[in-house]
């Protein structure tokens, strides 16, 4: 059997369709497959690959890494310089609340963690989270997402969780004494691209204040530079108790954390000790390659460019099939008539070695989010192919 049969009958499967191009190398803003084929990818593992692939800083803090030592011993009790180093840079780089890291190996354990803190911190229970929203697929996780169809299969779910719709008065209402966390997404992705009022988040921060309710922002997928500025926090002057982060946050390896400050994360020391634990969270060569990461994104001038980069795929995005286009920086939806439209698209362009992706809440939408170090270039030869596939 060749090897996408076997990945076809030994790899668990999630779908009856997957894409299954077997990719063998990947550089930049390129995947390269087994049959000689280059693909420009706009989607860069869902927001993983914020620096592009293949970054050479990266991989040669990988190897050094590598040389030192790699598991030592479960979270928490040993010191990992990676672990460390990664923590102070990070909370370097955010607001002064947000100063104690918990590495995971995900985004959805981020998720469980941050769930557990709030209830912990607060002595609460009950969780109010947004339709439309995706926070990973553990049952926690999966119990704050916001869509019927994607959990019902999965119930019992965890009790206490109330669904309002992003943006709306009625999940601002819901946040009450009883609320020990709302979560959101700073920019709902899987929902295709919806962008928050500023008046809406910081009516949610002021409802987080009154109640006693720690506000749990994710920015799994809409950190790390994706929207232009290294939080999407900052676009809207409110700052989370709680922030969540993976996908890019570890460079190409897997990484999730949540962040709060250290008084709320002392909780986990006591009653009862070990209040959460893992065996690989912060693995000392995901936490050398997310700095090293991290560091590429800092210095570069990565960031800043992504504003201009959003503007020209929105004046390039002209089509009589295209009827709307939702964007915060590199994170944008392309919305089509259907789901079946963006299928058959998607299908073409992949022929066409263009790669990308539909929304899980949005599968009349396609997926543009880049490595944010696409260049213009790239970004011109996308579109052309887009349009002659559309
Ligand atoms: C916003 C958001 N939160 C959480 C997650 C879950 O992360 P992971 O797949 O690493 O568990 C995702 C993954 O797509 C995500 O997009």
């Amino acid at each position: 059997m060749d090897t996408r049969s076997l990945f076809l009958r030994h790899v668990a499967q999630t779908s009856d369709a997957p894409i299954g191009l077997h990719i063998i190398s990947a550089d930049g803003c390129y995947l390269y497959d087994a049959d000689g084929n280059a693909y420009l990818d706009l989607i860069g593992g869902i927001s993983v690959c914020n620096i592009g692939h293949g970054n050479k800083a990266v991989k040669d803090a990988v190897h050094q890494q590598v040389e030192k030592y790699m598991h030592i011993m479960v979270y928490g009790e040993v010191v990992q310089s990676p672990q460390v180093q990664y923590a102070k840079l990070l909370t370097d780089n955010l607001p002064s609340g947000l100063d104690c890291v918990y590495f995971t190996n995900s985004g959805t354990e981020a998720t469980e963690g941050a769930i557990k803190l709030a209830r912990r911190a607060t002595g609460k229970t009950d969780i109010v989270a947004c339709n439309n929203s995706y926070h990973g697929a553990t049952l926690g996780a999966l119990s704050v997402m916001g869509d019927e169809y994607w959990r019902n299969a999965f119930r019992p779910l965890m009790p206490g969780v109330w669904h309002h719709n992003y943006n709306s008065d009625a999940f601002v209402d819901a946040i009450n004494e009883n609320t020990a966390c709302a979560i959101i997404e700073t920019i709902q992705a899987e929902s295709g691209v919806t962008v928050p009022s500023a008046d809406w988040l910081q009516r949610v921060r002021t409802r987080c204040n009154e109640t006693g309710t720690m506000l749990i922002m994710d920015e799994i997928q809409c950190g790390f530079g994706r929207t232009g500025k290294l939080w999407a926090f900052e676009h809207y002057g409110v700052v989370p108790d709680i922030l969540l982060l993976g996908k890019a946050l570890g460079g190409g390896m897997p990484l999730g954390a949540f962040i709060a400050s250290y008084s709320k994360m002392n909780v986990f020391t006591h009653q009862p000790v070990l209040g959460h634990i893992t065996t690989f969270g912060g693995h000392p060569v995901s936490c050398t390659a997310g700095m090293a990461a991290f560091q590429v994104l800092l210095q570069e001038n990565i960031i800043r460019e992504v504003a201009a980069k959003e503007k020209l795929f929105r004046e390039l995005l002209v089509h009589p099939a295209i009827k709307s286009v939702r964007s915060k920086g590199l994170l944008m939806a392309i919305e089509l008539e259907s789901r079946d439209a963006v299928l058959s698209t998607l299908q073409r362009c992949l022929q066409k070695g263009l790669f990308s992706d539909w929304f899980l809440f949005a599968a009349n939408c396609i997926r543009i989010a880049p490595p944010l170090t696409i260049t213009e270039d790239e970004i011109k030869k996308a579109v052309a192919i887009l349009l002659k596939c559309l």
